[in-house]
């Protein structure tokens, strides 16, 4: 992604040198002048807390040496999960997270943030941002590869992308209870009308893909075809791509705002809409 936009943008792709001290400190310098130049800086923030320090260091050295502007470009926005305090005594991390990259970054631009209870990214950063919705683009490519597809949202926070990619299609969205980060369970109601359509799975995020798997399971009991699976974020942590290539599906496919081969939607062009929109 990161040449496309440099080309799209006409702007220069530039060399910073990011490396460890012995003791694991940060050390980074840049090897070109930032004097009165917006510095655009692309990294997706899935496994944030390794990226994250080096990333303000950047911001923070990038404007220490003149530059003008330090526009972060995280396709994908971690931390907006833990977006209330479910139990006592937990943080709720979406906002702390929202200081930090405010305090230190002059705009960001991202790909479907997981807004749920926060509606709008203002709320929380305090900087400009640009949202870009991958709904249309995903419209656009379920249309051109699937025939006569009913789509599922395994649960309440997916109805917005379902419904949006959708369209006049059919729409079933299902009832998630999660039980803790491993552990959810899924109601569905009779889905036996379906059984000619080809299911389409959308969630925004697919992450330990239990999710997803409770989700396909219930397709398959219920005698539906293997659907579809489409994350925007393919997180896929711990043994979620083991797991979903061992599952009865007919494809799995992500959106490009983290590099892995399911990717197969390109979100390059809104992406530099985005960013010029802000430049
Ligand atoms: C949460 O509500 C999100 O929309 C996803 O459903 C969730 O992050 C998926 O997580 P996992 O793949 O671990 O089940």
């Amino acid at each position: 992604m990161l040449e496309d936009i440099a080309v799209a943008l006409n702007a220069d792709l530039e060399d910073v040198n990011l490396n460890h001290f012995p003791d694991g400190e940060t050390y980074l310098r840049f090897e070109c002048d930032l004097t009165q130049r917006d510095l655009i800086i692309l990294s997706s923030l899935n496994d944030p807390n390794p990226k994250l320090l080096p990333l303000l260091f950047m911001a923070d050295t990038a404007k220490a040496l003149g530059a003008k502007r330090v526009i972060l470009c995280a396709p994908y926005l971690a931390y907006m999960r833990q977006d209330k305090q479910f139990k006592k005594g937990e943080g709720i991390t979406s906002r702390y997270f929202a200081d930090i990259i405010s305090n230190h970054f002059d705009a960001l631009v991202t790909v479907d943030p997981h807004l749920h209870r926060i509606h709008d990214l203002s709320e929380i950063y305090r900087i400009p941002t640009q949202v870009i919705h991958a709904a249309p683009i995903i419209r656009e490519w379920v249309k051109a590869h699937i025939n006569n597809p009913v789509f599922f949202g395994p649960d309440e926070e997916s109805k917005q992308w379902v419904k949006a990619v959708a369209a006049d299609a059919p729409v079933v969205v299902f009832e998630k209870t999660r039980i803790d980060s491993q552990h959810v369970n899924i109601v569905a109601p009779d889905l036996s009308g379906y059984q000619s359509h080809q299911p389409v799975l959308i969630d925004d995020i697919i992450s330990t893909a239990h999710t997803m798997l409770r989700s396909i399971d219930i397709l398959t009991q219920q005698g539906l075809k293997p659907p579809l699976c489409i994350g925007v974020h393919g997180l896929f942590s711990q043994h979620a791509i083991d797991s979903l290539q061992h599952a009865s599906i007919a494809r799995l496919v992500t959106c490009n705002t983290i590099a892995h081969p399911s990717n197969a939607i390109e979100l390059t062009e809104p992406v530099v809409r985005a960013i010029r929109a802000l430049l």
